[in-house]
């Protein structure tokens, strides 16, 4: 199955988990393509506007069965990076999707859930099959646990939309 992973990473915490996923899922016999969001210029972060973002591109979406969208955790909401690249995004009609996000404080509650939230709505209002969802804690020192769990977990339901495609 032909899987893009679309993510936005500032510091290289969600690329690094990004990457141990592609090496996953290759393993698993995908086609796994990550797609960088950069900025033009360096990244603004005081920028509340997301109209006001540029980016160098805008991967599409229809050249995935499966889209896996991951970001960092900003202010206890989704990056803006992600939700400025999803208002220019066209419909992902029933695309099956998984998200996570890494944030720096050690539990879910203090923002990555929230984030997560706010990243499954703006899919399912494109009309994307949000079929999974994960939260990376930087200082958990369970970190390696959770990133493990991810990779067994996305494994699994790439694995159960691959039947499916087939
Ligand atoms: C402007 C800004 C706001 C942030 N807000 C939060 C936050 O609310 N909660 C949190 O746990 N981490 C927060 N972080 C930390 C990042 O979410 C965390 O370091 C993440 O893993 C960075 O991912 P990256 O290396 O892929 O950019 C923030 C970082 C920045 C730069």
């Amino acid at each position: 199955m032909e899987i893009g992973i679309i993510v936005h990473s500032l510091t290289g915490n969600t690329l690094s988990v990004a990457e141990r996923l592609q090496e996953r899922l290759t393993a698993d016999g995908h086609d796994v393509e990550i797609e960088q969001l950069k900025t033009i210029g360096e990244e603004n972060l005081s920028e509340t506007k997301i109209d006001n973002i540029k980016l160098k591109g805008y991967p599409d979406p229809q050249a995935y069965d499966l889209l896996i969208i991951a970001g960092p955790v900003r202010g206890a909401s989704a990056s803006p990076v992600l939700k400025h690249y999803f208002s220019r995004i066209g419909q992902l009609e029933k695309k099956p999707t998984l998200l996570f996000v890494t944030q720096f404080f050690p539990f879910p509650w203090m923002g990555g859930k929230n984030a997560l939230k706010q990243m499954t709505a703006l899919c399912e209002a494109l009309g994307a099959e949000v079929i999974g969802s994960a939260v990376i804690n930087w200082k958990n020192p369970r970190r390696e646990r959770q990133i493990a769990e991810l990779l067994q977990q996305f494994s699994e339901l790439a694995a159960r939309k691959d039947q499916k495609v087939k």
